[in-house]
């Protein structure tokens, strides 16, 4: 499958991203989604896919660590009811484990998850992938250059075979300056989107960034975001100015 041209633009589902962005995901591409636990990698990339299913466009989404059942309650909790598109043949969710010794077996041909993949995909026109986190299939592999390969393929085989644009979250140790696990995802991909979390004034702010977009203006300001039920990440103003404000009294 031909790449789309870079003007054909995905939005993530946040207008704020998008415009960070420099005009949203290009079409067909692979991004990386990074940041600790429990900073809103997986509400992110669930809101990229809803912004697809209300608009009648077919989305798979990969449970890697979670249950699914406790990632769609989870999402019921900020009003999102992913049921409603099962039910229209919209969405398709489902959860794909596989251990360090199937990598190992795999090595480096390994398709298996691909093709589980592909088959969900087969006869249909996926638009939107989300793979979350990406990081889990590849944990406790010792070759690096195993796991490398094996992401590879995968992006390769999404972006040529599938032709739609997918997410992959990865998270990083608490306290680690990395952008990704092994570091080498941020490479592989088309762009990387940093979420994070710093302490303030005795509070944790939630912060967001574009790393990296192949082929984009993008805004390289730091950001503050919250978590609001029925809207999800809703972006505000960059972090500069809460720190600016602060120091003024204002
Ligand atoms: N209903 C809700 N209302 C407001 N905030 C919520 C709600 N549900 C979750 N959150 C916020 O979202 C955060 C979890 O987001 P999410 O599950 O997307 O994180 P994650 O980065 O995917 O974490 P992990 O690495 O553990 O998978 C929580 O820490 C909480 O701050
Ligand atoms: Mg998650």
């Amino acid at each position: 499958m031909a790449l789309a041209d870079v003007s054909e633009r995905v939005s993530s589902g946040i207008p704020k991203l998008d415009q960070m962005l420099g005009g949203g995901f290009i079409k067909g591409r692979t991004y990386l989604i990074t940041g600790e636990t429990g900073v809103g990698k997986t509400i992110l990339s669930l809101q990229f896919l809803l912004d697809g299913l209300r608009n009648g466009e077919q989305c798979i989404y990969v449970s890697l660590d979670e249950r699914i059942d406790g990632v769609l309650r989870g999402a019921l909790s900020l009003g999102w009811d992913f049921w409603e598109y099962m039910n229209q043949g919209l969405f398709y969710p489902f959860e794909f484990r596989l251990f360090t010794s199937d990598l190992k077996r795999f090595g480096k041909e390994s398709r298996a998850f691909v093709e589980a993949v592909e088959k969900i995909a087969r006869g249909r026109a996926i638009s939107r992938i989300v793979l979350d986190p990406i990081s889990a299939l590849a944990i406790g592999a010792k070759e690096e250059f195993i796991v490398r390969e094996y992401l590879r393929e995968i992006i390769n085989m999404m972006e040529e075979r599938m032709g739609a644009t997918t997410l992959l979250t990865c998270d990083i140790p608490t306290g680690s300056n990395r952008l990704s696990r092994f570091g080498f995802e941020e490479f592989l991909s088309s762009g990387v989107i940093v979420l994070g979390v710093i302490r303030f004034q005795g509070k944790l702010l939630k912060t967001i960034y574009v790393r990296k977009m192949r082929w984009s203006h993008a805004d390289s300001s730091i950001y503050i975001f919250e978590i609001r039920p029925g809207e999800g990440i809703v972006i505000k103003e960059p972090l500069s100015e809460k720190m600016d404000s602060a120091l003024l009294g204002v």
